[in-house]
């Protein structure tokens, strides 16, 4: 889960991670008491899960809280990249000498972390990268250890920070790897990192990405950091159900046990959708070992509460949870859904009890259900029966 920069803000400054004022704010109104409250000059920031709001005109430097007011009212609303300003941060302003940049992350292709840090932060940093990567410090980072004064030494060090500074500087970066390594982030990126006309380090920008495995068992707090208005409707309805459930831009449904064998039903079902009509899949959706009635029945009301579907394709391969089980278990679900139920469903299965499973749908006779014998065959039934209803 991506976090806001106020959600940022805060969590650094829960973790002594130096940061200035910062109060968020719905309204002009609210900015401008958010100014009023945080006196002198402030800066009014769009909050968007995406970069280079400065650019965008969505960073604005306010002399007063009428001004405040002023750049809220133009900002809230803003388009920036396909993110709509609903929220603005009045930041306090801060009097800026020189911009830096810091970020720790989850180096997956070395199974290790990486530090990267520059004295040359600010809006032009992926320029930065591309045109000059050497100016660009990149130190890897051992999880086992972290970053400890050492490891930030040799990371302000890599970055040529003058001597005089890197002690300052090494402080907040072992600090900001607190944020990093206690609330389970897999990104921590500040940019600009700055220092002010009176020599403070400070976190003036924060990007933080926290790691989802963790949210439910060791970080349940996390959960209020979520950003319920924008999630898809359909994939809040499935998320409350436990269910994996990712909507994608298509016509066929579908429903799989396993991720692996969901992904490669979305594959086959694409592959096929080229001979009717283009059609394509509707989504991913993993049900799991243990496919229950009750689980196939959210899964389906889910599924089919997505107006884009037209068809939906069952994918099962029986192993530990047997074909038989599933049979019954589609077979429930219908049931419970009664009149929800209203899309042709084409349902594959194989493995374990295979023989048992189809027999219980074939004695089921339901007018929805079509048996299909293989995947490519399923796959080609359920993208005609979209096409046909398209
Ligand atoms: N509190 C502040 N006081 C003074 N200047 C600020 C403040 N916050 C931001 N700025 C200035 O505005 C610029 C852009 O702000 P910021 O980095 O927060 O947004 P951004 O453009 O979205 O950055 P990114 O592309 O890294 O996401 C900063 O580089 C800095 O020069
Ligand atoms: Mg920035």
């Amino acid at each position: 889960m991506d976090l806001f920069e106020y959600q940022a803000r805060d969590l650094f400054e829960a973790h002594g991670v130096p940061v200035l004022a910062g109060i968020v704010a719905q309204t002009p109104e609210e900015a401008k008491a958010a100014a009023e409250k945080i006196g002198g000059v402030t800066v009014v920031k769009a909050q968007v899960k995406v970069g280079g709001r400065g650019k965008a005109g969505g960073v604005k430097v306010a002399k007063t809280a009428d001004e405040a007011y002023e750049h809220a009212k133009a900002i809230l609303g803003m388009d920036i990249k396909g993110h709509t300003v609903n929220k603005v941060m009045i930041a306090q302003g801060a009097d800026i000498a020189e911009e830096y940049y810091f970020s720790v992350l989850l180096d997956r292709a070395n199974r290790n972390y990486l530090a990267m840090c520059s004295v040359e932060g600010g809006m032009e940093i992926e320029q930065l990268a591309v045109e000059r990567p050497e100016a660009l410090a990149r130190v890897a980072v051992d999880p086992a250890v972290g970053i400890d004064a050492a490891k930030a030494k040799e990371i302000v060090e890599a970055a040529k920070f003058p001597a005089d500074l890197q002690d300052k500087v090494a402080e907040v970066i072992v600090k900001l790897y607190g944020v990093y390594k206690n609330e389970d982030a897999t990104l921590v990126e500040v940019n600009p990192l700055v220092k002010t006309g009176d020599g403070q380090i400070l976190a003036l920008d924060g990007k933080v990405t926290l790691d989802d495995n963790a949210s439910e068992v060791r970080h349940p707090e996390h959960e209020e950091l979520e950003d319920k208005g924008a999630a898809d409707p359909l994939e809040a309805k499935a998320k409350a159900n436990g269910l994996n459930y990712v909507k994608l831009d298509g016509e066929v449904g579908i429903i799989g046990n396993g991720a692996g064998l969901v992904m490669s039903t979305l594959d086959v079902v694409a592959y096929a959708g080229e001979k009717h009509g283009n059609v394509k899949p509707a989504n991913f959706l993993d049900i799991g070992g243990g496919a229950s009635a009750e689980v196939m029945a959210n899964g389906l009301d889910v599924i089919l509460g997505d107006d884009q579907v037209k068809s939906v394709f069952v994918n099962v391969f029986g192993g530990i949870t047997a074909c038989d089980a599933v049979a019954n278990g589609i077979v429930k679900a219908l049931e419970i859904l009664g009149d929800k139920a209203t899309k042709p469903l084409v349902v594959r299965l194989d493995g374990n009890k295979v023989e048992e499973g189809r027999a219980i749908l074939d004695n089921a006779n339901h007018p929805l259900i079509t048996l299909a014998e293989t995947m490519d065959a399923g796959a080609d039934k359920a993208a005609e029966l979209a096409h046909a209803a398209k």
